[in-house]
């Protein structure tokens, strides 16, 4: 393969998303991570997958940062996962030290590449990875949008029966709680939302999508998700390789969009080889301004408690 993808953290979701890229067979892969043997045994074992699938893909494992040089894309999932009881924010001060310390390494073998970001605090890794790397906002965007969109689309096709591909959905915010599913924006095959679905099975749904996350933590005890994050990665990552210009919400660094300033949030992006390509504004109501306000602050807090631990 030409391009190349470097993983930074072979647990769950880094070896499911080179899983789901060897099958799309765009890229060489190398997984990368601290733990002797498993990246190595994880990149093996899937190398000895592709000639079943028919893929070309080159798998590599590896703890040497050297193995990534030259790659395009750098996809950080490495850091702790919640477990029962803990939010994203909990994640904070361990995961900024490893986030740092990818995107360090990283950079030195590969001054060029785009980074996604997957870690939690999501918003806030994005950030603290832009930073230490002194990084263009459109070489930075966090992945959370096309997760948090895709968990709605899903529940909309289990109450409707509907094919998830007539199924639109936009969840932008900040990846918690207070994350923003926008229904007036959301439809099925063009008829909106809020006129397929009566308001209290739609407002269920808002309601579970915003504890999606919670409700996989919830129900492994030991891990968070895995499968739809690392498949929300991987659509990224082939977005930006074949320069698609494919519109999707993720975390992006504002710069006055929203009327935010100096901080990530979950926005509509448009997504090609120079990774952002530019920020879609929707005209919102005040009902949502007031969603993305509050959501907004929440991950403001974050920001600044990063802040408060290290200096960027
Ligand atoms: C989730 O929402 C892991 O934050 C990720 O499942």
């Amino acid at each position: 393969m030409t391009a190349k993808i470097s993983i930074i953290g072979a647990g769950m979701t880094g070896a499911t998303t080179a899983h789901w890229l060897s099958e799309r067979e765009i890229a060489d892969l190398v997984l990368v991570d601290v733990v002797e043997g498993m990246p190595q045994g994880k990149g093996l074992d899937m190398l000895e997958a592709m000639p079943i699938i028919g893929s070309d893909s080159h798998v590599l494992g590896t703890n040497d940062y050297a193995d990534t040089a030259g790659s395009d894309i750098i996809i950080v999932t490495a850091g702790l996962a919640r477990k029962p009881g803990m939010s994203r924010d909990d994640l904070l001060k361990v995961n900024a030290e490893i986030v740092g310390k990818a995107v360090t390494e990283t950079l030195k073998y590969s001054p060029n590449a785009i980074y996604i970001i997957l870690t939690n605090p999501l918003d806030t890794m994005a950030y603290l990875a832009m930073k230490v790397g002194n990084l263009p906002r459109e070489r930075v965007i966090g992945q959370a949008g096309i997760l948090d969109s895709a968990r709605m689309r899903a529940f909309v096709a289990m109450e409707t029966g509907v094919s998830v591909e007539n199924i639109d959905c936009y969840v932008l915010g900040g990846h918690g709680d207070e994350m923003v599913p926008l229904t007036r924006h959301s439809n099925i095959a063009g008829v909106p939302l809020r006129e397929y679905l009566p308001a209290d099975r739609l407002a269920a749904i808002v309601e579970r999508t915003r504890k999606g996350g919670g409700e996989i933590v919830n129900l492994l005890k030991t891990g968070s998700a895995y499968y739809a994050p690392a498949a929300a990665c991987a659509q990224m990552a082939e977005a930006i390789l074949k320069d698609k210009r494919l519109i999707v919400p993720c975390a992006a660094y504002m710069q006055g969009e929203y009327g935010l300033n100096d901080m990530f949030f979950g926005v509509p992006v448009m997504l090609g080889r120079n990774g952002l390509e530019k920020i879609i504004e929707y005209s919102l109501d005040g009902e949502e301004k007031a969603a993305f306000d509050k959501s907004a602050a929440a991950v403001r807090e974050t920001h600044e408690a990063l802040k408060a631990i290290v200096s960027l």
